[in-house]
């Protein structure tokens, strides 16, 4: 006879059907996908009809690659398209199971959209935010559920990358772990867990070298086309480090730095000032057609 393990019994008691997405950027419209393309209906919250329009472009462009790619059938990509809707009224999210948190990296903003998102989601919904850094305590206490509250961590481009990291807090139920957990690993993806400490587990080890390697070009020691290449070639990394900060955004990294060395206090987290400059230039990397390289 067929017997069930613990794991697969709690993973038929919930079924998560109907998820929200907040903020359709480069994070946001993956998720979107990755959740439509594993049967859920999602909406994706934007905060205007361009961005909103953006976001559907992003995930269409992003269906077009995996079809190109051989990893989707037309009718599968047709299937996904036809789960997602973009919105600007949020109140649209009051029948979610699940919301995932993908706004700007912005400690005040997210917790405002966690306090907007208790007063309308049904009581018993789960709340994850796909933060970087920021720890999830601090969101979770901006809810009247921090019992239902979770790190879902996302990795760019999330149609490809094949982790998710689940971050709990002192008050997050073993119920909604198991949940979230399932619902992950429904999605195709590998997780871990990592405790809720600014970074988590990939953050903590990768924003440090990336900051070192704006550090290394800034003090000259090398172009950036070499450190890429170096690290390309020398360590077989997929990406050199100055171009997969122009990935992630430099505005992303510059907050996820801050809120490393707020935490820690340790000098190889604290933004090098080249970083902060080209921030405050508007030079945010690949999405805004220029950062360490130009993108046309
Ligand atoms: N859906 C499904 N699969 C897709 C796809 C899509 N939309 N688009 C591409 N793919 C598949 C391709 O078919 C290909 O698969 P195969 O190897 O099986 O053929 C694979 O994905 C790679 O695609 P490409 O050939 O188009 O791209 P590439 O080889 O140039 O690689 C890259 C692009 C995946 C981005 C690679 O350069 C890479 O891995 N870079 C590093 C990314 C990284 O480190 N991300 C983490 C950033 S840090 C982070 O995310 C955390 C944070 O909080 C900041
Ligand atoms: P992004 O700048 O591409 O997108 C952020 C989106 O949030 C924008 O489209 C913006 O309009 C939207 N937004 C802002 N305020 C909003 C609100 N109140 N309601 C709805 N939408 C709102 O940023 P991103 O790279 O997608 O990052 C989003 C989150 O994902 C951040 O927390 C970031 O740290 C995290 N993250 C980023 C990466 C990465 O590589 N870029 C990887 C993993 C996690």
């Amino acid at each position: 006879m067929r017997t069930w393990s613990d794991h697969e019994i709690r993973r038929n008691q919930v079924r998560i059907e109907r998820i929200g997405v907040i903020g359709g950027g480069l994070m946001g419209s993956g998720i979107a996908e990755v959740c439509a393309r594993a049967g859920s209906e999602v909406i994706v919250h934007e905060i205007n009809v361009e961005m909103a329009e953006a976001a559907l472009g992003r995930i269409e462009d992003s269906l077009a690659r995996a079809v190109d790619r051989g990893k989707l059938e037309t009718a599968e990509r047709d299937q996904a398209l036809g789960r997602i809707t973009v919105s600007t009224d949020l109140d649209r999210h009051s029948d979610r199971q699940l919301v995932v948190e993908a706004a700007t990296e912005n400690e005040e903003l997210k917790k405002q959209i966690f306090a907007d998102l208790d007063a309308l989601v049904p009581a018993d919904a789960l709340l994850a935010s796909n933060t970087s850094s920021i720890p999830i305590t601090r969101l979770a206490a901006a809810t009247g559920r921090p019992d239902r509250v979770v790190g879902l961590h996302f990795f760019n481009p999330v149609p490809v990358m094949a982790l998710i990291e689940l971050v709990t807090t002192v008050k997050t139920t073993d119920e909604t772990r198991d949940t979230a957990r399932a619902y992950a690993e429904g999605l195709g993806k590998t997780v871990i867990l990592a405790k809720d400490r600014a970074g988590f587990v990939v953050n903590m080890l990768l924003v440090p070298y990336m900051l070192a390697a704006i550090r290394m070009y800034e003090a000259g020691v090398a172009s950036a086309e070499d450190i890429d290449t170096g690290m390309r070639l020398g360590a077989n990394h997929p990406m050199g480090p100055l171009e997969l900060t122009d990935f992630v955004g430099l505005d992303t990294t510059k907050y996820v730095a801050d809120v490393l060395f707020e935490e820690f206090k340790e000098p190889f987290y604290a933004a090098p000032p080249l970083l902060t400059r080209m921030v405050e230039a508007g030079l945010h990397g690949r999405k805004a057609g220029e950062g360490f390289y130009e993108y046309r």
